[in-house]
């Protein structure tokens, strides 16, 4: 017995697992050890939430063992037999029921009941009080799910995984839509988890985050294993090196920008709240974007950033109010299909609500060029279209067998580009990207960045939103900085410093009020 190996929680070794056209794993393996954090690390569609579904009970593996704690090689049939033996997982995609509250959710199919057999409210509010203090999750637990935020579902999905008490935890991309105080919060309560003995798994494309809280880490390719050890031995270059499978350089360098005649403006763009928070979403905001310009936008969760593309974009026109000219000639969209017709193209942040139909394939996914939901149901997938969308989905090496696999198959961050790829395939003139690289992994990254830069010298005039500062910085000639639905600052490129931008996004207590 290797030394050190009596606190191994979980081991997995010689997964294999196929589907249709895409051999998923090919002999991956994983330990879990009490008390420490893994990060599986890979490009997208490197296996890793393949692997962690094998392990969860999501399906069985075509080859391989799983032993619990060094016993004798355990098969989970089904989701609740895994986690009956003490393994949890916040999956990468969303499973919450939206027309339900936060605390069914939490403990659905496993509410406590009282002795007549039906289920204790009380009790059932209670313990689920007790979870959201411990995420600072300030929501009562009878709140719609529906109604929550994305970063706040995702924080009820991981007070789903705590609530079962599991021995292992896996978190697949937990941090994707949290708030930077959001990610602190789980930070904490990881460090808590591996204080009472818990193994955890972590899957992330930020590496930031690797410092604070990872262990050992394992990196997958092609579903193999192609590296693993204890975190301090690798350099981030060894790591991104190992994923690619070849050199690859990280560094992106955005050309000089010549902007040119202006493409949009748009006055004091307003959209009223919608009667539970706040009073405006967006509050008079002013936007100017030329030929050739990409205009980032910064924000913390909340500050109106979304809510601000979705309004330029026709998506709450009887709500908001405000003066848009599109080349200079006043414009008045109902609805996203009057934008598309005036040259505007909007990929939508949550893949899942917005971007992509799921059960459509690849090809026709990619080729939906409208948000307008009754557009969509005209269009179907067409050699031709797909043919057209076939440069974009090479160029972002979107891993899929073929064009009519269902986008639901697909790994998250491939699905992320498809819908890039839809929107650019549109040749739009102006381009409004809400956190277009969420999920992607480090080179397709740069890839996007890259491409965005291209658009932006063939004339095209874009709008970036991201809660990564870096991004922003990055690609931005110009920053546009939301606080709480107010444009609280714009910065030239040069005047853009990481601290300027920041503390302009935070919100000041008193100026806020005032307003
Ligand atoms: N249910 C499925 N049917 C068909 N193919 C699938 C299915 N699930 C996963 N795949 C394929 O298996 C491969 C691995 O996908 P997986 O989701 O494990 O990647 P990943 O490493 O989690 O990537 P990402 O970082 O993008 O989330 C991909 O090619 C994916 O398309
Ligand atoms: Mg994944």
């Amino acid at each position: 017995m290797r030394p050190g190996t009596d606190d191994v929680l979980l081991e997995a070794t010689g997964i294999e697992k196929s589907f249709p056209g895409v051999r998923a794993l090919d002999g991956a393996a994983l330990q879990v050890r009490a008390g420490r954090l893994v990060a599986l690390l890979g490009e997208n569609g490197a296996g890793k939430s393949t692997l962690m579904n094998v392990l969860s009970g999501v399906f069985p593996p075509d080859a391989g063992t799983i032993r619990l704690g060094g016993g004798a090689p355990v098969r989970f049939a089904r989701p609740a037999a895994a986690q009956a033996s003490g393994i949890g997982i916040v999956h990468q995609e969303l499973n919450l029921v939206p027309g339900l509250s936060v605390a069914e959710n939490i403990w659905l199919g496993r509410e406590p009941r009282a002795a007549s057999g039906l289920i204790d409210y009380r009790r059932l509010h209670a313990d689920t009080a007790a979870i959201l203090a411990r995420l600072d999750l300030k929501v009562a637990p009878t709140t719609l799910v529906g109604d929550l935020r994305v970063g706040q579902q995702q924080l009820v999905e991981i007070g789903k995984a705590l609530s079962a008490h599991a021995r292992v935890l896996i978190l697949d991309e937990p941090t994707s839509s949290l708030s930077a105080h959001e990610v602190e919060v789980l930070f904490g309560v990881i460090a808590d988890l591996k204080r009472d003995g818990v193994g955890l798994v972590y899957i992330t494309h930020k590496f930031e985050e690797l410092a604070r809280i990872c262990d050992d880490i394992v990196i997958m390719r092609d579903g193999r294993v192609v590296g693993t050890g204890p975190f301090g031995d690798f350099t981030r270059e060894g790591i991104v090196r190992l994923m690619a499978g070849r050199e690859t350089k990280e560094l992106f360098v955005r050309s000089a920008a010549a902007p040119g005649d202006e493409l949009l403006r748009a006055d004091a763009i307003t959209l009223p709240g919608d009667g539970l928070g706040r009073r405006f979403l967006v509050n008079r905001v002013s936007v100017v974007l030329r030929r050739g310009e990409v205009l980032g936008v910064f924000g913390l969760v909340g500050a109106g950033r979304t809510e601000l593309l979705e309004t330029l974009f026709g998506l709450h026109a009887r709500r908001a109010s405000g003066r848009v000219r599109v080349a200079g000639r006043d414009v008045h969209f109902t609805c996203p299909a009057d934008a598309i017709a005036a040259g505007l193209a909007f990929a939508p942040e949550d893949r899942k609500r917005d971007g992509v139909v799921l059960p459509m394939s690849v090809g026709a996914n990619a080729s939906l060029a409208s948000l307008d939901r009754t557009l969509r149901a005209g269009f179907t997938s067409s050699a031709g279209e797909a043919a057209h969308l076939r440069p974009y989905l090479d160029r972002f090496r979107v891993k899929t067998p073929s064009l009519e696999q269902l986008i639901v198959n697909l790994s998250g961050g491939n699905q992320q580009k498809v819908i890039l790829a839809k929107w650019l395939a549109t040749e739009p003139k102006i381009l409004l990207l809400d956190e277009p690289t969420r999920g992607i992994d480090v080179n397709a990254k740069r890839e996007i960045y890259t491409f965005i830069d291209e658009l932006a010298r063939a004339g095209l005039g874009l709008i970036v939103v991201s809660s990564e500062l870096p991004e922003v910085l990055a690609l931005a000639d110009r920053v546009l900085v939301l606080c709480e639905g107010r444009a609280t600052a714009e910065f030239s490129r040069a005047e853009a410093t990481p601290e300027r931008v920041l503390q302009a996004a935070l919100p000041d207590r008193a100026t806020a009020l005032a307003s």
